[in-house]
């Protein structure tokens, strides 16, 4: 059977036969039948804006891999910094890779002292973590001009070095602000999430040994979290990646668009909304309220654009979070939690509109309980994002792409005349 499909215009008759290339329909092709005739796809529901071999994504079976490998395994053997080399590189490095690899990332850790005495420290004293970061991210950009050299693969990937490397600093630095802490310099001689809880915690002690299942989980979460293809933020960074501006400004871009509740601030959502239930017999309340619609409350961490069954890191998550709470103790919110996901996935309005836990569900339970604020989770969620917006950004170089430039139906007024102001 053919692998096309047939369009025909029934303005005039004309026909014409489009080949489907990887599942998807060349909209070049279709225009040459309808020039000027525009998809209309708000959202990009139906819209695929590029070609990819980053990470693939079954959102009806629940499958998600990076650069092929399942994310189950990545999450249960690998760490964090190998799983950035994957998605940047698109294979595994090998002993003598990882090894330069890990010596690049924790030797580029340290930011300029500007950026902190005069740049980071001039934020109003109750800043929000989430927008320090992403001010100076952009800021980095001042700093490194051979960043705009991003066709010479030298520049191009020391910044992707230096931007992996520095975020855990800015995150921490964020974090050491808001809360009236000094600034604690990176140790060069700890792995990639010690060194960012060492940064984080340290207080008067010579060295900070990070609880070693702590350490592990936050890396888990960093895992999960590394890619997950075609998301707002990482639409972000190819849109503004696409006009070849530098990759600090595109990563603060992308960054921006992760700072809303629909995308990185949904597990903050999830805190609040567990705290304003309060306790397991207001649950059904709860559930009847995000039902009738009214109130516009919706159950948070629950449903996905493109996962419509469990979503595969939730799996994980939930796991590694009985893990943090041998540690920490349980998370009083997490009965909440557990109650709200019994009731919905036994309701047939939660069943029928394929709604599940979403990545965000668990992962705010396990950051509360390790201590984070509820302002530090979308940066905990930025810092290894990175990895997958440079991959990204990188992919989309490389295949040459052209400038993200969508068109518009327009539905405003006939042109008319200018009505001078003492005449309206
Ligand atoms: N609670 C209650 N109803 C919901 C929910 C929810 N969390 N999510 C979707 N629905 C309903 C929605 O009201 C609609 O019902 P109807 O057909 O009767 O109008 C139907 O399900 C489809 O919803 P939609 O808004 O058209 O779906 P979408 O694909 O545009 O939105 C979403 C996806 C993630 C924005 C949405 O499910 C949502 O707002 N979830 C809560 C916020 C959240 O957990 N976000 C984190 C996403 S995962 C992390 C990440 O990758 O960023």
């Amino acid at each position: 059977m053919a692998e096309s499909i047939t369009i025909t215009d029934n303005r005039n008759g004309e026909s014409m036969e489009i080949p489907l290339v990887n599942g998807g329909v060349s909209a070049e092709e279709w225009a040459k039948l309808l020039p000027g005739v525009w998809f209309f796809d708000p959202g990009f529901m139906s819209t695929a804006a590029c070609e990819s071999a980053i990470t693939y994504l079954d959102g009806d079976a629940g499958i998600l891999r990076y650069r092929g490998y399942p994310i189950e395994q990545l999450a249960e053997s690998s760490t964090y910094l190998e799983v950035a080399y994957l998605l940047l590189n698109g294979e595994l490095p090998d002993e003598d890779q990882f090894a330069a690899w890990r010596h690049d990332v924790t030797y580029h850790t340290f930011i300029h002292e500007n950026v902190r005495k005069r740049f980071l420290e001039g934020f109003h004293y109750d800043a929000h973590p989430m927008g320090m970061l992403v001010s100076a991210v952009a800021a980095l950009s001042t700093f490194y001009l051979d960043a705009k050299d991003i066709f010479d693969p030298e520049s191009r990937n020391k910044q992707i070095i230096r931007l992996i490397a520095k975020m855990p600093t800015l995150a921490a630095a964020a974090h050491r602000f808001s809360v009236g802490m000094p600034f604690v310099y990176p140790d060069n001689s700890l792995d990639f999430a010690p060194n960012f809880l060492s940064m984080l915690w340290k207080v008067a002690e010579p060295r900070f040994e990070a609880d070693p299942v702590l350490a592990r989980a936050l890396d888990v979460l960093f895992i999960l979290h590394a890619d997950h293809e075609q998301n707002c933020s990482t639409t972000a960074m190819r849109v503004v990646g696409s006009s070849h501006s530098d990759p600090y400004s595109a990563t603060a871009a992308a960054a921006a668009a992760l700072y809303g509740p629909r995308h990185g601030g949904a597990n903050e959502a999830v805190i609040r909304m567990l705290t304003d239930i309060g306790s397991i017999e207001n649950v059904p309340d709860f559930i009847a309220t995000v039902k009738a619609g009214t109130s516009g409350q919706r159950l948070q961490g629950f449903g996905h654009r493109v996962y419509k069954s469990y979503d595969p890191r939730a799996k994980i998550i939930k796991r590694t979070a009985d893990q943090v709470f041998e540690v920490t103790g349980k998370n009083p919110l997490l009965d909440i939690a557990l109650k709200l996901e019994e009731i919905a996935l036994s309701d047939e309005y939660f069943t029928s509109r394929r709604l599940y836990p979403n990545v965000d569900f668990y992962s705010g339970l396990i950051y509360q309980a390790m201590g984070f604020p509820l302002e530090m989770f979308p940066v905990l969620f930025a810092i290894p994002r990175t990895a997958g917006w440079l991959a990204h950004w990188q992919e989309m170089l490389d295949q040459d792409s052209k400038i993200a430039r969508p068109r518009q139906l327009y539905i405003g007024s006939e042109t008319r005349d200018y009505v001078p102001m003492e005449s309206r």
